[in-house]
């Protein structure tokens, strides 16, 4: 089996209790399956250089470097968090572009194509992720890296004429067109993609979402990111008996439970949400003292300008709205600004009559998907669901809405505070089965066996070789279900030529 080497701005370190958000998520099940590599950023502040950082847990190797505080100011926060992120969920608005933020930008990508390299084998897979590390791919193959290389999108893809408002971006794009596959969560940023790569990159798009550029193939897929159902719903269940949800639930002395969790962040339609909620208790006043908002806005990237500002004005609102609605015994609103754990949200959805994913642009939200997974399937709460989450493909059941329009807001919350129990099932049940037989291991593999595939190295029979007798009388399938001619040269005695350096090569140093 070829050793995947996964690639992401944040790496989950064991000692560090990092978190890389839903990117973790997604990923750990398939790394802790197969093992592999892990390679990014540590999560510290250092003095740059070509310090590598090593640990090893579980069968997976983990190498970070560390960033300058210049690095992480304009690589991080200016060029990733305050170009991409807007541009990529459609909100051009909020961009600052600033040269020097885009060079720094490709200066920290061509570092880490440089350690890289270093700790790379000529069987490895590469799986690069997210909007961090757009210029990687190319990066690597700038320094004769032939390795298959993956890229998955976690956030959406917006339109060409949006990206264009960055100066960086067709070569951004064209960056990109360096790996083997491209993974999107939904065919719209796949679309989206596609078109960005002929005006940018002058591909043509084939049959088969395989874009043809130059003598060179680059394959485009879909793999829409899942989380654990089945281990989620028992957690949700473990938890809604714990001391925390319980305490939650006493405290609402009988009222519904609407429910929200993210980062606060300006996609994910905060003000709007609480312009709905105004609106609701405005227009169907039969809500007071029988529903409240229990928000969780987990403060997030607090050095980026409109991160600050989204959270003066989200307490601003805030403030206002309870002040304006309260009665003496009853607050429609509990706003709360710190992380909270992920095991007590889980309880804390399971108490929800009502669960609010309302993005302005989402590229899945993962939310949507733990929201229906951690009901009860006897007594299940309604998702209100925001048209422009990647998750409303697959999830039917929600009340889908559009998150700019406070009326349709007001109105499903409505419907889904008084909806029979009939229809809270049969919406439930939907999306229960959209969800429940997929999995974060499944999707991984998904995306590794198109890799496989994409890539020049691929022999694909689909069963495990029987050729008589010899080295390849039996040979095991990957997970893929591929047998590859690596996997064959690794049988026949060739294994020793391919075998690349070890994985900490003299010149890097260890911290
Ligand atoms: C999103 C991105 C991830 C990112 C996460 C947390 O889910 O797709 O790449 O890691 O947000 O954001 P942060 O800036 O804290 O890493």
């Amino acid at each position: 089996m070829n050793r995947l080497v996964v690639v992401s701005n944040r790496v989950p370190l064991p000692s560090a209790g990092n978190h890389a958000g839903g990117l973790a998520v997604a990923l750990d099940g398939l790394m802790e399956k197969r093992g592999g590599l892990w390679f990014g950023w540590s999560g510290a502040i250092g003095t740059g250089g070509n310090n590598v950082s090593v640990e090893q847990a579980d069968g997976i190797d983990y190498a970070t470097i560390d960033l300058t505080q210049d690095e992480h100011d304009r690589y991080y926060n200016n060029f990733s968090n305050g170009v991409l992120w807007p541009l990529l969920h459609t909100m051009p608005e909020l961009m600052h572009f600033d040269r020097r933020d885009a060079k720094a930008y490709r200066d920290v990508n061509a570092r880490m194509a440089a350690t890289l390299q270093s700790l790379l084998r000529p069987t490895d897979l590469v799986w690069i992720h997210d909007f961090h590390l757009m210029p990687l791919a190319a990066c690597l193959r700038a320094r004769g890296v032939t390795n298959p290389i993956g890229f998955f999108l976690h956030v959406p893809f917006a339109s060409a004429d949006v990206l264009a408002a960055a100066p960086e971006m067709g070569s951004l794009v064209r960056d990109l067109l360096a790996a083997d596959l491209i993974g999107f969560q939904t065919e719209n940023d796949l679309a989206n993609f596609a078109a960005a790569a002929e005006l940018f990159g002058d591909a043509m798009r084939g049959p088969g979402n395989l874009l043809t550029m130059a003598g060179r193939k680059v394959r485009l897929g879909v793999f829409p990111v899942e989380i654990e159902p089945h281990g989620f719903a028992d957690l949700a269940d473990k938890m809604a008996a714990g001391p925390e949800a319980s305490r939650l639930r006493a405290s609402l002395t009988g009222q519904h439970l609407i429910f929200g969790v993210e980062r606060l962040d300006p996609t994910k339609g905060l003000l709007q949400r609480l312009a709905g909620l105004r609106l609701l208790l405005e227009k169907h006043p039969q809500w007071h003292r029988r529903a409240t908002l229990l928000q969780i806005a987990a403060v997030s990237r607090k050095e980026v300008s409109s991160y600050r500002a989204l959270r003066t004005a989200l307490d601003r609102d805030a403030g206002c709205l309870n002040a304006d609605l309260a009665e003496p015994d009853w607050l429609p609103l509990r706003l709360v600004s710190r992380a909270v754990d992920r095991t007590l949200v889980a309880g804390y959805m399971r108490v929800a009559r009502v669960g609010l994913v309302t993005p302005l642009r989402d590229g899945m939200n993962l939310v949507a998907k733990e929201f229906v997974a951690a009901q009860n399937p006897a007594d299940p709460g309604v998702l209100v669901l925001s048209r422009f989450a990647g998750a409303a493909q697959q999830l039917d059941g929600a009340l889908r809405i559009n998150p700019h329009d406070a009326d349709a807001m007001a109105d499903a919350m409505d419907r889904a505070l008084a909806m029979p129990l009939a229809e809270r099932r049969e919406r439930w049940q939907s999306m229960w089965a959209a969800i429940s037989d997929r999995s974060p291991l499944a999707w991984g593999r998904g995306f590794v066996a198109a890799l496989l595939r994409a890539s020049s190295i691929v022999a694909v029979p689909d069963r495990p070789l029987r050729t008589g007798t010899g080295p390849l009388a039996l040979m095991e399938p990957d997970e893929a279900g591929l047998v590859t001619d690596l996997m064959v040269a690794e049988r026949t005695g060739e294994r020793e030529k391919l075998r690349g350096p070890k994985l900490v090569p003299e010149g890097v140093q260890l911290n």
